[in-house]
């Protein structure tokens, strides 16, 4: 079994004792695990840029590979090569550190299961060009995941978006989340060292990723130390209002009924919206399709209104000129 631990914060500072301490808790509870660190505050990991070259590859026949070449491809190596990830970010302005949407960005996207079996379908089918078993699908094998977040405010309200955010990167991938684990007050702890059941936290999500992936997903109990959260799926506090009792989760995706008991507030997610939450296959079935059907509808527009657009989009080409004339 492989783990790997990834910090995004300052190299031997609280993110990274967080991920080690998780790692020798993995460790402890099998030895024989192959463990790995990285670091990844002084890498360089540019945003995706969207030029999608990636799909493009992908849908023309060939692999999905991101054309920047930066020290991303090191860590994605790194993850398709691991059973089990245990990730940690700092908070920065209330969500993780940049670095880490950019990683976002360019792993998601290019480890979506639904829009890479998709291709692979159409190959199957001869509707698109490539031979279906060359596209090396291991990389979409099942792996766990569990984000610890980390913040120097002592209350939650300055780390709002950072547990909720880290589940981001694991989605696209449908990884198993096992843990999450908002470590904020690093400003008064001064070091984790110095709360024990905070290492005791981190040892107990060190086990549980490992010991997740020989489990099957309906037997891996979601391990939530400081609560198990609304959103019965990802288990954030998070919600989406609209002015009517229904709900998002908007991390999941998924329609939830409000309810009021006295100081009581609940909110029910049916079993039917679970079962499309964005992390399971049909959830992001439901957004390729989306994805693709944009073609049919945008060429025709396009090509109706050629000359329209071509006139008005001369106001953004030449917008210094225009602006100032
Ligand atoms: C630019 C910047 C912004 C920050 N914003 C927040 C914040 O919004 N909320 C919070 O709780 N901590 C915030 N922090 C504190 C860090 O999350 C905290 O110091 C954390 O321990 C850093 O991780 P590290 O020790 O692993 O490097 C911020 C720190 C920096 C440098």
């Amino acid at each position: 079994m492989k783990v790997l631990g990834l910090s995004f914060g300052k190299k031997n500072a609280n993110d990274d004792i967080l991920v080690k301490e998780a790692l020798y808790g993995a460790k402890e509870a099998f030895p024989d695990a192959e463990i790995k660190f990285i670091n990844t505050q002084r890498l360089t990991i540019d945003r995706c840029i969207g030029c999608g070259a990636c799909s493009a590859c992908l849908e023309k026949g060939g692999d999905n590979d991101c054309i920047i070449k930066d020290d991303y491809q090191m860590v994605e190596e790194a993850v398709r090569a691991a059973d089990a990830v245990i990730l940690a970010a700092p908070v920065y302005v209330l969500q993780p550190v940049g670095q880490f949407k950019n990683l976002v960005d360019r792993f998601g996207c290019r480890h979506d299961v639904s829009a890479i079996n998709w291709v692979l379908d159409k190959r199957r089918s001869g509707e698109m060009p490539g031979d279906a078993d060359a596209y090396p699908i291991e990389r979409l094998r099942r792996r766990t995941v569990s984000y610890i977040s980390v913040g120097g405010a002592t209350t939650d309200n300055w780390t709002s978006m950072g547990t909720a955010s880290l589940h981001l990167f694991g989605f696209p991938a449908m990884m198993k989340v096992v843990a999450n684990y908002n470590a904020n007050c690093m400003g008064t702890v001064a070091n984790p060292y110095l709360d024990e059941e905070l290492i005791g936290h981190m040892h107990e999500i060190g086990k549980r990723t490992a010991a997740a992936v020989n489990m099957e997903d309906k037997d891996v109990e979601f391990y939530g130390p400081k609560g198990m959260g609304t959103c019965p799926v990802c288990h954030q506090d998070l919600l989406m209002v609209n002015g009517t009792t229904t709900v998002q989760c908007p991390i999941c995706g998924i329609e939830g009924k409000l309810s009021v008991d006295g100081e009581k507030l609940n909110v029910e997610f049916s079993e039917a919206q679970q079962a499309r939450a964005r992390g399971t296959f049909a959830g992001l079935r439901e957004h390729t399709t989306e994805i693709q059907g944009f073609g049919a509808v945008c060429m025709p527009k396009i090509m109706a209104n050629k000359e329209l657009l071509e006139e008005k989009m001369k106001r953004i080409k030449n917008f210094d000129e225009m602006i100032n004339a």
